[in-house]
């Protein structure tokens, strides 16, 4: 899950970072109200998941509380590449000697972690990192010995920052790592970290992408979660312990076994191909598929308006095909006239006869049983566009 600056700027300073106040408004009113109790120049900042807020007009000096509703009535509605501003930060501006570049993240492609950090921060750390990559210093950081004074030096010297800086730099470096861990993040990101014309370091923006497998052990992100924005779908599915991810085709998909229904994905997009229809979503019901789960399942992806048929895929193991056809039939049951798309159902594995057998018996109108993946994919993609 990505945070809003302003979320990010809190966890920073849970964590001891240097950060500036800042209050949250949803109309340009209530910034003015924020600015006249600073009572001197605020920046009113976007607050949007994305990058690049600057130069898209999304961050405005304002002199004056005024002023400060005249910015945020500009900024509130911008669209900052295809995300609607609906709230704004406003903070204290800050006199800026230096911008620098920091952050923490999950290296994938080494499993390990990265130290990224250069003294030429500001807006535009993706153009120095093509054009100019000696200036951004990657330190790769060992998972089990994590970032001390010592390793926070190693990556402050590496980025050549200043010498009066320094300690508190390094100081930073350590606080963003206890930070980074703490909250189980993938990423913590300081652009700008500035130095102001006094010499004090401070986290102007921040962006932090948290790990949701962790979120078992962080109640408190519970609250980070912007319910306004989240997709009603994905909301529901999360509720219901369901590992769904709402995409823009027309096929339903529900598997069990992540890498099946990531197969099953790609024939479902190869099938659909010829008549231009496209998987709808990714659904794994996990290994249990009870008729429960089943019906949670289908209960999401039957209220997607925009899906036109489903396949289910499911391969039987431990829990055998017969216990996945009692859950779709029970399923099918708890929904009622719920259901009302066309199934395509393919069973294997485990028990496959007795699971066949159960759904031929139930009869089900809109349930068609399909012997191969192949076969099926393309029965949902033929349904689906005939549905349209
Ligand atoms: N509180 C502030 N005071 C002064 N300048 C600021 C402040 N916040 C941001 N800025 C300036 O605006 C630029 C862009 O803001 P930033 O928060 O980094 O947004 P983004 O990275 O999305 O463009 C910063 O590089 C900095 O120069
Ligand atoms: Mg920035």
């Amino acid at each position: 899950m990505d945070l809003y600056e302003y979320q990010a700027k809190d966890l920073f300073a849970a964590h001891g970072v240097p950060v500036l106040p800042g209050e949250v408004a949803d109309n340009p009113a209530d910034a003015k109200a924020i600015a006249a109790k600073y009572g001197q120049p605020v920046v009113v900042k976007a607050q949007v998941k994305t990058g690049g807020r600057g130069k898209a007009g999304g961050v405005k000096l304002a002199s004056t509380a005024d002023e400060t509703e005249e910015k945020a009535s500009a900024i509130l509605g911008l669209d900052i590449k295809g995300h609607i501003v609906h709230r704004v930060l406003v903070t204290p501006a800050s006199d800026i000697a230096e911008e620098y570049y920091f952050s923490f993240l999950l290296d994938r492609a080494n499993r390990t972690f990265l130290a990224m950090a250069s003294v030429e921060g500001g807006m535009d750390i993706e153009e120095v990192a093509a054009t100019k990559p000696e200036a951004l210093a990657k330190i790769h950081i060992d998972a089990i010995k994590g970032v001390d004074a010592a390793k926070a030096t190693e990556i402050a010297d590496a980025a050549n920052f200043p010498a009066e800086v320094k300690d508190q730099v390094v100081d930073v470096i350590v606080k963003l790592w206890e930070t980074f861990v703490a909250e189980d993040a993938t990423l913590v990101e300081v652009n700008p970290l500035v130095r102001d014309p006094q010499g004090k370091i401070v986290a102007l923006d921040g962006k932090v992408t948290l790990d949701e497998n962790a979120d078992f052990r962080h109640p408190a992100h519970a609250e980070l979660v912007d319910k306004q924005a989240e997709d009603p779908l994905e909301a529901k599915a999360k509720e219901k312990g369901l590992n769904y991810v709402k995409l823009d085709g027309q096929v339903g998909i529900i598997g069990n076994g992540a890498g099946l229904v990531m197969s099953t994905l790609d024939v479902v997009a190869y099938a659909g191909e010829k008549h231009g229809v496209k998987p709808a979503n990714f659904l794994d019901i996990g290994g249990g598929a009870s008729a429960e789960v089943m019906a949670n399942g289908l209960d999401v992806i039957l209220h997607d308006a925009d899906v036109r048929s489903v396949f289910v895929n499911v391969f039987g193991g431990i829990t055998a095909c017969d216990a996945v056809a009692n859950g779709i039939v029970a399923a099918l049951e708890i929904l009622g006239d719920e259901a009302t798309k066309p199934l395509v159902v393919r069973l294997d594995g485990n028990n496959v006869e007795e699971g066949r057998r159960i759904l031929a018996e139930a009869n089900h109108p809109l349930v068609t049983v399909v012997d191969t993946m192949d076969n099926a994919a393309a029965k949902a993609a033929e349904l689906a566009a005939a549905g349209v």
